[in-house]
């Protein structure tokens, strides 16, 4: 038996200023994303913004639903819809901001597995690492691909 160590690097940011302007214009536009958020529920309100190749960008948030199962996050919202409108073009980014109850969350809000899994498609589909800006009031964290997030993913070429 052999151990294989996996690791992964993030940046870590401590306030937004230190950003790099380009995901600071994004992170904005995530936050914008939350404001407008459909969570009634969780009152956990969280955006996502994709920045496209072609230089659109797309902003969602999560949305939603009495019968809890039928709502979506905010990230493979934004995604979905930026696949719809822009099916040729690449995904270069995705930052991520999040609110509960109103107040902004501290720490990054990490995706999900569902969405690390659909951001891993659109990465590969692109042909491009996707940056991924996880965006909290005290620490913010950047992770060069979305591989490095799901390491071990699925794969039907196994
Ligand atoms: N949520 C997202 O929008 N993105 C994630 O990566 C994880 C969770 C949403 C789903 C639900 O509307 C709320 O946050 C609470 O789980």
């Amino acid at each position: 038996m052999q151990i294989r160590n996996i690791s992964i690097s993030v940046e870590v940011y401590s306030s937004l200023a230190a950003l790099p302007a380009e995901d600071r214009m994004l992170v904005r536009q995530a936050q914008q994303a939350s404001d407008a958020a459909y969570a009634p529920y969780s009152r956990f309100q969280v955006g996502a913004a994709v920045l496209l190749d072609n230089g659109e960008v797309v902003a969602a948030g999560n949305q939603e639903n009495a019968a809890y199962p039928s709502g979506l996050c905010a990230e493979r919202t934004a995604l979905f819809y930026a696949g719809a409108r822009h099916p040729h073009a690449a995904v270069k980014a995705i930052a991520i901001a999040a609110q509960r109850c109103g107040q902004p969350a501290p720490r990054p809000p990490y995706p999900c597995g569902a969405c690390r899994q659909v951001m891993l498609e659109c990465e590969k589909r692109g042909h491009l690492p996707v940056r991924v800006i996880m965006y909290g009031e005290v620490l913010t964290e950047v992770a060069h691909s979305v591989a490095d997030l799901l390491p071990l993913s699925f794969d039907l070429d196994c």
